[in-house]
């Protein structure tokens, strides 16, 4: 199946651009039809305009949660959205919400879950000298970095990585890796 998707996004947005152009050039089936960030400190909003992509802003800092989802709610009901990629999302969405979209909304995170959950991941690996990290594409649910894991992909720390470097490793794999994810998704129509 196909899905409509709406990627929300907070930052840079290279998972976004990603997924965008695996639409555009129909690596994927889905299309993306709308991205939103939660503010215009999102960089990423820029990209997804010059891709020819439908882009809101929705200030968070100057709603309440609920006003927020009102709004985000509002906008994945006009474009008929049944796919929500969180691609670098720094919000919490309420489980009010995330109860009505059970399922249809996914994450991707730069660990290996269950292991550094939350901020600082990358940090939190070197520090633990762990010698495998890499990414996990997750439901989300209404508890953090929580929801039943999709599919994972794992790189190398060796003893010169640092934050930067692992943070850079691990960015290249989680572009493959959510495209992948929304491949399967597609495959089984979203019902896992
Ligand atoms: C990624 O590392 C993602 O796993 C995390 O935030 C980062 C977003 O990067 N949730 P980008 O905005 O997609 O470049």
């Amino acid at each position: 199946m196909e899905f409509n998707i709406a990627i929300l996004i907070s930052g840079g947005g290279s998972n976004m651009v990603n997924i965008v152009k695996a639409s555009q050039k129909e690596e994927i089936k889905s299309k993306v039809l709308i991205v939103i960030a939660d503010g215009p400190q999102a960089e990423g909003i820029k990209k997804a305009k010059d891709l020819g992509v439908d882009s809101k802003i929705i200030n968070y800092n100057k709603l309440s949660k609920k006003e927020f989802e009102q709004k985000l709610l509002g906008y994945l009901k006009k474009k008929k959205i049944n796919l929500i990629c969180l691609a670098g999302f720094m919000k919490i969405l309420s489980k009010e919400f995330i109860k009505n979209w059970e399922r249809k909304i996914i994450n991707i995170h730069p660990s290996l879950l269950p292991s550094f959950k939350g901020l600082n991941t990358h940090e939190k690996a070197i520090k633990m000298k762990v010698k495998y990290s890499g990414c996990t594409v997750h439901f989300v649910n209404e508890k953090l970095d929580s929801g039943e894991i999709i599919d994972q992909d794992i790189v190398k720390i060796n003893d010169k990585d640092n934050e930067h470097s692992l943070r850079k490793k691990i960015l290249m794999k989680e572009h493959k890796l959510y495209i992948r994810v929304i491949r399967k998704m597609e495959k089984i129509n979203g019902k896992f």
